[in-house]
């Protein structure tokens, strides 16, 4: 029996290259070792405020992009959380049983929540019950994340085990998955931040959907140092960081790299990174375009997943719901 992987993005902005070195490419990767489901959560997505137009069109992006990055679909299910009402659900009864302090200590929401002090909404605060529930529904083993979701994760295994020493063994413990390299890529502009969600037209993150020029003008003005050495060195976060994602698009090794730029200039080495990025982005661009023009296939992947995944969902919920004693049926 294959293990089980589960993974979620969420359609909010536009997916940059952190969300695919760190997450997408992985899961693409290994997905004939295990049985896949890739979740796109629109429920964590309206825990900031979202246009519902604008939430339509990126969960259909998302969706395309997914298919354009190699999701394969006799080897994974794609679908859209609110399909599937049984991670509302367990969202709720999860939350009962997570205490306060956990919930607390979790940077995100800190650091999310910072602007807005008392208007927070709730929901944001108890994002990870919801994604506890997301992954914990599937029986999951392994969850391919980028470092940022780790500690959501451990809240996860910390629920669970909860849950299972109260009612008994009835859920299994997720592991994250997190890769060696490329778990934690930094903004271009400002290389001790973490890349994220970010407008377009800023030169903080690279988008999947970004133009050739658009790449190439980021790339040129990312941030680095007033060195000139070309090297793996951590101590200098922005060409450490350029160079990672080089390495990453590349699968070159560090020390052939480092051969490679011996002597040369940061501007040449930046001009290369850019050809690196828009090539290995071509295909995908075009098979995107490819499909966002479907939009009633698109749609119908998504309706399929959630069908092929709802009994599994459904079953945990169902036992959940037994073993609380809920109801009277
Ligand atoms: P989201 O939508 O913010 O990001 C999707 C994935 O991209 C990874 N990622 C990064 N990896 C490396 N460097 C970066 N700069 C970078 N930025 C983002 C994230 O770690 C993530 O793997 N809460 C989740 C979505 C979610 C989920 C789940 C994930 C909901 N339920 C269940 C796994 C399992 C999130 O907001 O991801």
């Amino acid at each position: 029996m294959k293990k089980r992987v589960f993974s979620g993005i969420q359609p909010t902005g536009s997916i940059y290259i952190g969300n695919y070195l760190g997450a997408i490419r992985h899961w693409v990767a290994t997905q004939a070792e295990f049985e896949n489901i890739f979740c796109i959560v629109d429920l964590h997505a309206i825990s900031i405020p979202q246009e519902p137009e604008t939430l339509k069109a990126k969960t259909r992006e998302i969706a395309a992009l997914l298919l354009a990055s190699g999701v394969d679909l006799k080897q994974s299910a794609v679908f859209v959380q609110s399909h599937i009402s049984a991670h509302a659900e367990l969202a709720w009864i999860l939350s009962c049983f997570i205490p306060m302090g956990w919930m607390q200590r979790m940077t995100q929401f800190k650091e999310k929540s910072q602007k807005q002090k008392e208007s927070v909404p709730v929901g944001l605060f108890i994002y990870p019950a919801l994604m506890a529930a997301d992954i914990l529904l599937y029986q999951t083993d392994l969850v391919p994340v980028g470092e940022d979701q780790k500690q959501h994760l451990e809240l996860t295994r910390d629920v669970a085990r909860r849950f299972n020493s109260f009612y008994g063994q009835t859920f299994t413990l997720p592991e994250p998955s997190i890769p060696k390299l490329g778990a934690r890529i930094m903004a271009l502009n400002d290389p001790t931040k973490k890349m994220s969600k970010s407008e377009i037209r800023s030169a903080h993150a690279i988008h999947l959907l970004d133009s050739s020029d658009e790449i190439r003008w980021k790339i040129m003005s990312a941030v680095t140092d007033s060195r000139r050495e070309i090297r793996f060195d951590a101590s200098r976060p922005g060409i450490y960081n350029l160079l990672t994602i080089y390495q990453l698009f590349t699968g070159l090794s560090t020390s052939e790299i480092e051969a490679r730029f011996e002597g040369k200039g940061y501007a040449e080495f930046k001009r290369e990174l850019a050809e690196v990025i828009i090539e290995s982005l071509q295909p995908l661009q075009s098979r995107y375009r490819a499909l966002i023009a479907e939009a009633n296939y698109v749609d119908s992947v998504l309706a399929e997943g959630a069908s092929k995944v709802r009994s599994i969902a459904e079953k945990t919920l169902a036992t959940v719901r037994e073993k609380i004693e809920l109801g009277t049926r």
